[in-house]
Order: structure tokens, then sequence, then C-alpha cells
């Protein structure tokens, strides 16, 4: 086993599978294709809590309950909203998260992922002079974050595509930032400790920090014609190319091709530009490590639709914790039932106490 864990099993879950030699992502027994199109975030959210968490026996209950602690995580803005001024969208987010008391009543599953979208709402619109819009508790997570951010009831293209983005990402086996909130949830450290790890390791350009940065490299290179010499100069100066890549698929990432079906009914200007982008990625990756499959990942394609809903690029890793929320708490509640305190061993590589002559 390589000291980045690759292949170490810390868990058992009946969560998700991601089989990254097939391409394959398994959501309880629904791959991510048909998840997508059968299922809104709250459905997703109840098939991954089914058996975990009582409001999740029916998809409507838990629209409801998460409708409710949407209503009282914006009760809590007054108190946090302020000392996250000067912070980025992300660190606000971590901030308002962490505001959150282990002593609040009721489901924190139900509390954490409602609070998401509230939050990155009211950060979002208080760093743009604007005070925040209460949500609305009969519409769905993708709805709201759209309507709490505007202000108006968005068109619905725009948030049934928002809403195929959250189910897409809910969940994906022990991705980093899930295993750093099962390490938390091991210790019962509690719901909102374990998802303010799991979003720390989230913002990470590596992991859910990229899609931002995917949107500037395409803005950078601005036609198709320029894609190739700028992405082999990147390369060149040992860059990594954001949006390609990833630790288990070895294949395309299948949640880039759902992604890109919802991205087919918005307007974007970008297409024709991230197309060019893509192939020409995919080719120079292929010549620079000949021993690697570097494939598309979620991010590009994450990148290209989130902004065609129009959110702001400094909002995307925030929105893509909306999603991963649910697989979060999902993850942790599973690792509260069945695990145990997770604490790998490290190889020790530095000096030994010196034996007295
Ligand atoms: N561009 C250029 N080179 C790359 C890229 C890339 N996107 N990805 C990997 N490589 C190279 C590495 O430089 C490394 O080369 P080396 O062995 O000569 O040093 C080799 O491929 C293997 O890289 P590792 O970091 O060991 O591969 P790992 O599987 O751990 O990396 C990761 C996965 C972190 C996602 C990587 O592919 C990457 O940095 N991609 C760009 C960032 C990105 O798109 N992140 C989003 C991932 S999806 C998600 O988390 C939701």
């Amino acid at each position: 086993m390589g000291v980045g864990l690759d292949d170490a099993v810390a868990a058992e879950t009946a969560l998700s599978h991601v089989d990254g030699a097939e391409g394959l992502l398994i959501l309880r027994g629904l791959r991510v294709e048909d998840a997508a199109q059968k299922m809104d975030f709250e459905a997703m959210a109840a098939l991954l809590w089914q058996g975990l968490a009582p409001e999740a026996d029916d998809s409507s209950g838990l629209t409801s309950a998460l409708g409710r602690a949407r209503t009282r995580a914006f009760d809590h803005l007054p108190r946090l909203l302020p000392a996250a001024d000067g912070l980025t969208p992300v660190e606000g987010l971590r901030l308002l998260l962490a505001g959150l008391a282990d002593r609040e009543p009721g489901s924190h599953a139900v509390l954490a992922v409602a609070a998401m979208p509230v939050f990155v709402a009211a950060l979002e619109r208080r760093a743009n002079g604007l005070d925040p819009v209460a949500p609305d508790p009969r519409a769905g997570q993708a709805t709201d974050l759209l309507t709490m951010l505007s202000g108006t009831e968005p068109d619905a293209k725009r948030a049934k595509a928002l809403d195929t983005y959250l189910v897409t990402v809910a969940d994906h086996g022990l991705n980093a930032s899930t295993f750093a909130a099962r390490v938390v949830a091991s210790t019962r450290a509690g719901m909102i400790s374990s998802l303010v790890a799991a979003l720390c390791a989230l913002k990470g350009p590596l992991h859910g920090g990229a899609p931002g940065p995917v949107l500037d490299m395409l803005d950078a290179i601005g036609r198709p014609e320029n894609a190739r010499p700028w992405l082999a100069a990147r390369l060149a100066e040992g860059d990594r190319l954001m949006g390609f890549g990833h630790r288990v698929y070895r294949v395309r990432d299948p949640r880039a091709d759902v992604l890109k079906k919802a991205l087919a009914g918005l307007p974007s200007d970008r297409s024709a530009l991230a197309e060019a982008v893509e192939r020409e990625a995919l080719d120079l990756l292929a010549r620079h490590r000949p021993g690697r499959a570097l494939e598309t990942n979620v991010e590009f394609a994450t990148a290209l639709l989130l902004d065609a809903v129009g959110l702001p690029r400094s909002l995307f890793t925030s929105v893509f914790a909306v999603g991963r929320a649910a697989g979060w708490a999902a993850h942790v509640m599973e690792q509260e039932r069945d695990g145990r305190l997770l604490r790998p061993a490290s190889r020790y590589v530095g000096p030994w106490p010196q034996v007295a002559a």
C-alpha cells in the first residue's frame, strides 16, 4: 500500500461504491446515471440516509424536515454572519457551520445539511452588501439556494440543472472529505464537527477546490486555438491541469457525462472552448504521463454546469459542499452506528535515539 492510503480499506459502507477501472459509481444499488435521472436531491438524501435517520423514511418527509431546518438555520444568521466578513465564501461557510452548537435540538444531520444553502446564499449576499433572503420551507434545496441568492424564483431549467448536480455529487465512496468526516465521527465528536472537518478537506484544489480554477483556465486560454500551446506550457512548467486526473478513476469519471447531459439544456457560451480544451488536455496528458491514465474528472464538467446555472465561480466549492453534505452526513451516521475509532499507523522514518556508548 502506498503512503496515500491507496487501496487501504478504512470502513465498510452500504452507501456508495466507486469502480475506477469500469468508470462506475453506485449509490445504494443505483448507478449515478440512473439516480440523476430519477431523483431530486431530497430523494437522494433519503436514499443515502435510509435506516440511519428516521426523517429519511420517505423523501417528502425529508423535504419538509430540511425546509423547516433551513428556517432554523436562518435564525442563526444574525449571530453568525458578521463574523465571516472578509473571509472567502468557503472560509465563511466553514465558520458558520462551526458556529452550530452540539447542543442544538433535533437531528444534526438534517440541520447541518439544511444550513448549507442558507449559509452559502447569506454569505454571498452579505459580501455584496445585501440582506439575507429567508428560505422557503416548501422548496427543495436547489431551488431555494437559487432563490435565496437572487431574491427571485429561479428559472425551472436552471433549478433542475443545479438539482441534478447536487444529486450527482451527493456521495462518492471514501474520498478525502468523507474520510475526514468519518475519522472525526469515529471519535464520537458529533455531526457538526465531522462536517466541519469534511468541508476543510473539500476546499483544497486537489479535491473540491478545482472547479473555480477550471473556469480561470478556460478564461486564460480564451479561444480554442490557444488551448494546445497554453496547456503544453503549463505542463512543461510542472503544473497540474485542473479538472483532469483522479485517484480512483482510470477511465472517464461517469459523473462528468451526467453533468454534460444536464448542461445540454442550458445556454453556455463556453462549450466550443471547453471541448477544445478537453480534447487537447487529454491528448497532452497521455503524452505527458504515458503510464498513467489521466482522464476528465467531475470538476471540469462542474465548472461548466455551475457557470451556466449562473453561479459565480467563487461559490463553486461551497455549492459542491451543499450536495456532498448529504453523503458526509450519511457516512457520519453509518460510522457512528457501525464503526470503530479510526487510527491508522505511520511508518517511522526519523532518527532513533543514540545508544549510549
Ligand atoms: N495534470 C498534470 N499532471 C497530473 C494531473 C493533472 N491534472 N493529475 C495527475 N498528474 C500527474 C502527477 O503530476 C503525477 O506525476 P508524477 O508521478 O510524475 O509526479 C502523476 O500524474 C500521478 O499523480 P498523483 O498525484 O499521484 O495522482 P493522484 O491519483 O493522487 O491524483 C488528483 C489525483 C489529486 C485529483 C490529481 O489528478 C490532480 O491533482 N488533478 C488536478 C486537480 C483536480 O482536478 N482535482 C479534482 C479532483 S476530483 C474531486 O476531488 C471531486
